[in-house]
């Protein structure tokens, strides 16, 4: 029997793809976004579960995990891959609106959804989280301030939790890709990593032997040489 995900940020781009790709090799798959047609026809596409929720609510992402484990049964692996990107904008014109909001979704949501799963996991022990970071973790850039501190606190978050959940024999992996062609940011980037190509990444470790415990995962297009 295939094992039961809840992936968000499944109506595009990466999780649209890993979800495809989880589906078709068994899986059962609750997915999640904002868009109710994109996930609508995701679940025609691969059969997958699903409902929509905005992960900007802290009460609504701790809903979502409760959801996702009554229609699955229980969820053997999270995969935290919502994020947006507020865009680039030099730190004297940020909003403290945009500071919060960017928080709301690249931070405290997979935070509270670690948490629920710790909850769910440490009593089975057993169970696979992933959260999906940036290469932007592990560097910085100018005028990228809420993204990539953000993406830093959840980088931090990641480890702490891998040391938290190793006591309880459960899995974390910090996925760190580079650029990669979707609609996360205006233009087309045909010069970075194609979506199906990043998911496909993730999806390996997801599938990682049993006795394996991949702890981060950093991969780029050959293009980029920030590392
Ligand atoms: N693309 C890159 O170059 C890149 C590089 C490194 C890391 N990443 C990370 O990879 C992850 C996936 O990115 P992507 O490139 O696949 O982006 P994408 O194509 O823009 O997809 C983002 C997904 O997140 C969902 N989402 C955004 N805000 C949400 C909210 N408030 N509530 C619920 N869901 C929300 C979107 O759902 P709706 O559209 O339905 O709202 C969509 O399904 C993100 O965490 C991103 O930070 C991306």
């Amino acid at each position: 029997m295939g094992r039961k995900v809840l992936v968000t940020g499944a109506t595009r781009g990466i999780g649209c793809e890993m979800t495809k790709q989880l589906c078709a090799q068994g899986f059962t798959v609750f997915a999640t976004g904002r868009d109710q047609s994109l996930l609508n026809d995701l679940k025609k596409e691969t059969g997958c579960l699903g409902e929509v929720c905005d992960l900007a609510d802290a009460s609504a992402a701790v809903a979502l995990y409760e959801k996702a484990r009554r229609a699955l049964g229980q969820i053997d692996v999270l995969v935290n891959n919502a994020g947006f990107n507020p865009g680039k904008n030099p730190l004297v014109e940020v909003s403290t609106e945009q500071l919060d909001a960017s928080y709301a979704v690249n931070f405290r949501a997979p935070y509270l959804l670690c948490r629920e799963a710790l909850k769910e996991m440490s009593a089975r022990r057993s169970g696979h989280i992933l959260n999906v970071v940036s290469s932007l973790a592990r560097t910085s850039a100018p005028n990228y301030s809420t993204y990539c501190s953000l993406k830093h606190a959840l980088h931090g978050f990641t480890q702490c939790l891998a040391k938290e959940a190793r006591l309880v024999d459960v899995k974390v992996t910090g996925v760190y890709p580079g650029g990669v062609d979707t609609d996360f940011r205006i233009e087309d980037r045909p010069d970075y990593m194609r979506a199906d190509s990043a998911a496909r990444m993730i999806v390996q470790c997801i599938n990682a032997p049993e006795d394996v415990v991949v702890h981060e995962l950093v991969y780029r297009p050959m293009i980029e040489s920030n590392f």
